[in-house]
């Protein structure tokens, strides 16, 4: 059990293959599953994914997707990505994973603050977005908290164990008006 407080120093680190483990872990706790449509994805794939999806962005962005996980303290207890990264456009989708134990503790909404101030920071992205369930009212406040903007609903856009769900769509513009 991760008994952390909001004091403790927060990191984004590279990925290494030990914390696939981790990440197998995180995908298949009931708050991951209950909002999307992620598919059952193996161990080793998991490894080989994370691994090719280090990039520092101090050079350029190559890949379509990249990922960093969250040390607090000494725990590694989340993860945050950059995915559909559209080079031609400077945009990308953001996403993240806490560990249930970690959870509600403001540790997303300060390592996701996080990855969009090294973002805009470190790249020409001009536009970063988050597509959520409807449903997953902490993803969306996590969104709502940093200054992301509601720009649309995607209806019925996800098929969630098998149901119809709603998509929202938020987008944080560089520049914009940022609240961590
Ligand atoms: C979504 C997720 C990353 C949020 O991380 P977290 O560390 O639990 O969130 P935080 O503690 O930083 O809270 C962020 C905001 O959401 C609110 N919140 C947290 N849990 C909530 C819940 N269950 N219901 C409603 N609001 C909630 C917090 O109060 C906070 O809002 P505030 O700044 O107005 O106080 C985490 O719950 C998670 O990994 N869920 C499973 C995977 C997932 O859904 N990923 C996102 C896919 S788009």
């Amino acid at each position: 059990m991760i008994k952390r407080n909001c004091a403790d120093a927060l990191e984004l680190v590279p990925p290494c293959e030990g914390y696939a483990r981790l990440m197998y872990r995180w995908m298949r706790q009931p708050s991951s599953r209950r909002y999307s449509a992620m598919k059952k994805v193996g161990l080793a794939r998991i490894k080989k994914r994370i691994m090719q999806e280090k990039q520092d962005l101090r050079r350029p962005l190559k890949l379509s997707s990249c990922r960093w996980f969250v040390r607090l303290g000494e725990e590694i207890v989340g993860t945050v990505s950059l995915h559909n990264i559209k080079r031609a456009d400077r945009v990308a989708e953001v996403g993240a994973i806490i560990g249930e134990e970690g959870q509600g503790r403001g540790t997303g909404a300060r390592a996701v603050g996080m990855l969009v101030k090294k973002v805009f920071a470190e790249t020409g992205l001009r536009k970063l977005l988050a597509y959520v369930n409807e449903k997953n009212l902490a993803s969306r406040r996590l969104a709502e908290s940093l200054g992301f903007k509601k720009e649309g609903l995607l209806r019925r856009q996800l098929l969630v164990n098998g149901k119809p769900a709603n998509e929202v769509v938020y987008g944080l513009l560089r520049g914009e008006k940022r609240r961590r």
